[in-house]
């Protein structure tokens, strides 16, 4: 039996105007697995990301995460999103920021870090990424695709439980 990091029961969502964006989806993501969601624009697949984040309330349905339900109005959400990463489609990373700062605000804020901890950690994601020699960049300065990698490198140096992705290739160059 593969341990079950995510499960997502019959999650349905219906917006505001009506638009019922999400219809009953059900997946699991097992321990060490990658789970890609395809389908065309407007599809919904931004909306189910969000649900799992607590970004916006499913209307019906279940999301797990180990075990525990997420969905309730007793769960703690900066819990949740402390153990869920999310890279965004737009990224958001804080553009008064620099790179490093981008990344050392959770690390010092969330994790309690030191902020020489913090940055040894961020100075090691942005190598993993291949973005060192821009750590001190802002990101108004930066190629989408380096934005992208630094938002992947800040989630990934949060060491989440789980990460979801909006579109991870989106603004990555070809080659
Ligand atoms: N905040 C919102 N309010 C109302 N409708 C929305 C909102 N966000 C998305 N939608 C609608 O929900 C559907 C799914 O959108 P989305 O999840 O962004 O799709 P995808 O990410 O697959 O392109 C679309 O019809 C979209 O117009
Ligand atoms: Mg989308």
């Amino acid at each position: 039996m593969p341990d079950t990091v995510l499960e997502i029961d019959d999650l349905h969502k219906i917006y505001a105007g009506g638009v019922h964006a999400v219809r009953g989806i059900s997946f699991e993501v097992n321990q060490g697995e990658s789970v890609a969601i395809i389908g065309s624009s407007g599809s919904g697949k931004s909306t189910v990301l969000r649900c799992i984040n607590r970004l916006i309330e499913p209307t019906d349905g279940a999301i797990y995460l180990k075990g525990d339900q997420i969905n309730t109005p007793q769960t703690d959400i900066n819990q949740v999103r402390s153990r869920i990463g999310m890279v965004f489609q737009s990224f958001e990373l804080f553009a008064h920021l620099r790179v490093i700062d981008n990344i050392t605000l959770g690390l010092i804020h969330v994790r309690e870090m030191s902020r020489k901890d913090a940055e040894a950690e961020a100075l090691e994601v942005l190598e993993r990424v291949d973005m060192l020699d821009r750590k001190d960049a802002y990101p108004g300065n930066l190629s989408g695709g380096q934005k992208q990698r630094v938002a992947i490198a800040r989630a990934l140096a949060m060491k989440p439980e789980v990460m979801l992705f909006d579109e991870p290739t989106s603004a990555l160059d070809l080659t």
